[in-house]
């Protein structure tokens, strides 16, 4: 088995590359993927640089070109809900487009013909979740992300995002990582840390945060690996 173990940023991927101390490093579609053998099955890592369209390539070259069975993702993301508070682990349930907006043609945001305004995430991992959360000790919240090409630092956005999608979370890649292994049949799931509240100090609060949350995050996709194998 192959999996895939994505973020978006260097410091998202850092405590899994240090984790694993060894891997092969291959340049592929601009980008660098790390591909290493972990208890018997291959892992290939990368970050794919911020954004839907990066991610977009990232995870179709880990699945068609590395051939990855299964897709994590490990990041960090801004919470809406108030029960998130920075550290906090959020699962993703379903995912949206946040700034998919074709609404002058009378569909709901998110939307696009042929398309849904929600992607679920695979199930066996979200329950997988709870048991690896159980085993830690540690408390993971699940929930609806919304994704979109922006750095939410604004009150405003940030509760609009979460009454039209009912969102609990925010950030930029999920979504479209999302659109790509629903498209090509590879379950995934999607675990991000807070790092922020999408309000007024967030930018402040990201660059405090995402080192810590990163890490938070990364210890917990690589038991959720360890689960996958048990
Ligand atoms: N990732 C982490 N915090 C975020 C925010 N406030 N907006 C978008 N993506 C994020």
């Amino acid at each position: 088995m192959k999996i895939a173990i994505m973020g978006a940023m260097p410091e998202e991927i850092a405590p899994i590359l240090q984790k694993l101390g060894e891997y092969k490093t291959t340049e592929y579609a601009k980008n660098k993927y790390y591909e290493a053998s972990y208890k018997g099955v291959e892992l290939v890592i990368a970050y794919s640089k911020i954004g839907k369209v990066f991610s977009t390539l990232t995870a179709t070259t880990m699945i068609e070109h590395f051939g990855a069975q299964k897709l994590l993702f490990s990041g960090v993301a801004g919470a809406i809900s108030e029960t998130l508070k920075v550290g906090d682990l959020i699962v993703a349930t379903k995912l949206s487009q946040h700034d998919l907006d074709i609404t002058a043609f009378g569909h709901p945001f998110g939307y696009v013909p042929e398309g849904g305004v929600f992607v679920e995430a695979d199930k066996a991992m979200i329950e997988m979740s709870k048991e690896v959360a159980r085993d830690m000790g540690k408390t993971v919240q699940e929930g609806i992300i919304a994704t979109g090409d922006q750095f939410v630092a604004n009150e405003e956005r940030k509760n609009w995002i979460g009454s039209t999608f009912n969102a609990d979370a925010l950030e930029m890649e999920g979504a479209s990582v999302a659109v790509v292994c629903d498209a090509l049949n590879v379950p995934f799931f999607i675990l991000r840390a807070i790092s922020d509240a999408a309000d007024m100090d967030a930018s402040f609060s990201f660059d405090e945060f995402l080192e810590t949350s990163a890490v938070e995050s990364a210890e917990f996709v690589m038991k959720m690996v360890d689960k996958i194998l048990e």
